[in-house]
């Protein structure tokens, strides 16, 4: 294993906690420029897609095992639910191994970031925790995956239209349960609302440290608002993170 204390002397320790464990074949880096980022028409784009984004899932999975670790006494319907999202994720990984591999990819060839599990576990309360990962981070995600699915239709690529289809009917639920969790949390206890503000602008910044102007400026897709309604958010919010969407686009265009 490699070590999984040490923090990048770049990253701000007060906002990224200690990496998660992974086997010397993966190179762990901290900023998104220091990726392999390869150009829209290069041959190894879309399989060093699926190595990051095997990565990306084994986060995903690690969180929601450490939260279901972390806090033995929540409510066990969310417990339940994240016990579920724990099996999705490792599924997941699975599914993006066996594309990468069967495309002829080898484990470790590319560098990986694992900032999402050095926030999200760094965090002290579960809401903390879902409201960064379910209802912030796997939105973005399915917004990133219906453009997905769009493009690799586009190419005729069938097995990939079929995964990232799974993979999204998969993400809607993970988004749900957590706005629906957040919601009641908020209800029964409105100054809740102070800790999801809270762990919002940390998570932001922290994100921003990570991607960087340029990780950020080629992010092509906006909202998925049909998605995103169907992962339990209002039409306000949806509505919202779009007018945030096309102003991300607009100050990065203008420069
Ligand atoms: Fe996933
Ligand atoms: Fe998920």
């Amino acid at each position: 294993m490699t070590s999984a204390a040490q923090i990048s002397p770049t990253l701000d320790p007060k906002l990224f906690g200690d990496a998660p464990a992974r086997d010397a074949r993966f190179r762990e880096k901290s900023r998104w420029v220091d990726l392999m980022n390869f150009p829209d028409d290069h041959p190894l784009k879309v399989v060093e897609f699926f190595h990051r984004q095997m990565n990306e899932e084994m986060n995903g999975m690690e969180n929601a095992a450490q939260s279901l670790a972390d806090f033995p006494d929540a409510d066990w319907n969310v417990r339940l639910s994240i016990a579920r999202q724990c099996a999705d994720e490792a599924r997941h990984v699975e599914m993006f191994r066996r594309i990468f591999e069967s495309r002829g990819g080898e484990i470790g060839a590319y560098p990986v970031l694992n900032f999402q599990y050095r926030i999200i576990a760094n965090l002290p309360d579960l809401l903390s925790r879902l409201v960064v990962q379910n209802r912030s981070f796997e939105a973005g995600g399915i917004d990133a995956v219906t453009f997905a699915i769009d493009e690799a239709r586009k190419r005729g690529d069938q097995e990939l239209v079929e995964l990232f289809e799974m993979q999204q009917a998969d993400e809607i639920t993970h988004v749900r349960f957590a706005n629906e969790y957040i919601r009641d949390t908020i209800r029964a206890d409105p100054r809740a609302a102070l800790r999801v503000a809270r762990a919002l602008t940390l998570a932001s910044t922290a994100f921003t440290e990570v991607m960087g102007r340029e990780g950020i400026e080629k992010v092509e897709y906006l909202t998925d608002e049909r998605g995103r309604m169907e992962a339990g958010f209002g039409l306000e919010e949806v509505k919202a993170a779009t007018t945030q969407a096309i102003k991300r686009r607009a100050s990065y265009e203008g420069q």
